[in-house]
């Protein structure tokens, strides 16, 4: 049947009349309308680290919503849920004196982070700090800052120009950040932007010693360090914001996905105490941004019951010890003759990807191999030229078998396809 909803990055021609329904979730498994179980092998958008179907997460926003459903936090206004989230993200943070600000996403944070630390740039009395780095293959979200910084080209291109103070730098070189800061002036640069694991532009983890490498080089210029720890937080790379694994100290760090699993839409951005410093301690610096469900009570309130769960379920150490099986049960896949390699060990997250060759013959491998992967009952994601797995933090090693297995048998049938 036509639909009227257009889907997110996809080709509306195809899709339309060929929707892929789920119903219910629960814990790894998620069901469609016709009652086929299917086991969610990427945590939805790599989000749902409780796992679905938690009815303490429903129940506390379900309260909250009939106590105060939403209200603004613009100027003096607050509410419980609200100030309790920031309290808490503050406390979890690896920075001293964090402040908290919120948002309804990912993408939201990101242009939240990158306005935050061009605005501390202007009250510090360096306005000309605009200039924005990022890296190739990076994935920041589509809002208009995140567009402009993406580093998968194709997200970027095709928009007009949306963010001329910015560029990126080879996503694996320390050298390439520092040669850039270098070319632009470092007193024009505002911030570097960089996901400790890059997700969505191929599950990329960084070479031994980058992160540490990569803040030295900022704090030595003066420019800002934001983490994107949309994908790598909440357990999923084994911590709370992901970076934890490097020992490095941010000065923002954006989060989405994972602080509510999913459950509701909520993102924002820890900020370190120095650089919100000007801002809380003087009058007349108020940061005018944001947007109308930041600090939403309800939201913040299924984050809350999220974290708690997390918490109580030993899920951070959970994430640490299921990185090692994961990669185990995926590393023989790289002995097929479809799959170039195999990339996993950093976090519950990986990439299984193909050969550069099978899509001269074969365009569409990527989808075809996720179609054949859900007909065996389990669900992946599709990237450019590799398939994603990131389950939720709950899963089992048998279920971890499972993913293994059905990816094996869709790629002997894909190999048949392409008739190699
Ligand atoms: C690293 C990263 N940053 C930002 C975003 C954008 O988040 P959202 O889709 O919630 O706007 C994403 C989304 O996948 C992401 O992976």
């Amino acid at each position: 049947m036509d639909t009227a909803l257009w889907h997110p990055f996809s080709d509306m021609a195809v899709v339309r009349e060929d929707e892929f329904v789920l119903e219910r979730g629960e814990d790894v498994w998620v069901y469609d309308a016709a009652g086929n179980r299917y086991l969610d092998a990427t945590a939805s958008l790599w989000y749902a680290n409780v796992g679905h179907g938690r009815a303490e997460i429903a129940d506390a926003a379900a309260e909250q919503m009939r106590k105060l459903a939403g209200y603004s936090i613009f100027g003096d206004f607050t509410n419980e849920p609200a100030r309790a989230l920031a309290g808490r993200l503050a406390g979890l943070a690896p920075m001293p004196d964090a402040k908290v600000f919120l948002t309804t996403g990912g993408g939201e944070a990101i242009d939240s982070a990158v306005k935050i630390a061009r605005r501390y740039h202007v009250v510090r009395g360096q306005p000309e700090r605009v200039h924005v780095i990022s890296r190739t293959n990076s994935y920041h979200g589509t809002n208009g800052i995140g567009t402009g910084v993406a580093g998968i080209e194709a997200n970027r291109t095709g928009f007009g120009e949306i963010l001329p103070s910015s560029s990126r730098v080879a996503y694996d070189s320390v050298d390439a950040l520092r040669d850039e800061i270098r070319r632009v002036g470092p007193e024009r640069v505002a911030a570097f932007l960089f996901e400790p694991v890059i997700g969505a532009g191929g599950v990329l983890a960084p070479p031994e010693g980058y992160v540490q490498a990569v803040v030295d080089v900022c704090r030595e210029y003066g420019v800002l360090v934001i983490a994107d720890a949309v994908i790598c937080g909440f357990g999923r790379l084994g911590t709370w914001f992901g970076v934890e694994r490097w020992g490095v100290e941010p000065d923002l760090i954006t989060f989405a996905k994972g602080v509510t699993s999913g459950y509701l839409p909520l993102g924002g951005v820890v900020v370190h105490g120095r650089v919100a410093e000007p801002f809380w301690a003087e009058s007349g610096t108020t940061l005018r941004h944001g947007a109308t469900y930041s600090g939403h009570p309800a939201c913040c309130a299924a984050a809350l019951a999220n974290i708690d769960i997390i918490e109580r379920d030993n899920l951070l150490q959970r994430g640490q010890l299921l990185e090692g099986e994961l990669a185990a049960a995926l590393q023989p896949l790289a002995a097929h003759p479809l799959v170039r390699e195999v990339r996993a060990g950093v976090g519950l997250l990986a990439a299984v990807e193909l050969q550069p060759d099978l899509f001269e013959r074969l365009p569409s491998a990527v989808a075809d191999l996720s179609l054949l992967i859900r007909q065996r009952g389990v669900l992946t994601r599709t990237l450019a030229k590799a398939l994603a797995v990131s389950p939720p933090l709950t899963i089992q090693r048998p279920e971890i078998n499972e993913i293994a297995q059905a990816f094996a048998a869709g790629l002997d049938e894909l190999a048949l396809k392409a008739g190699s």
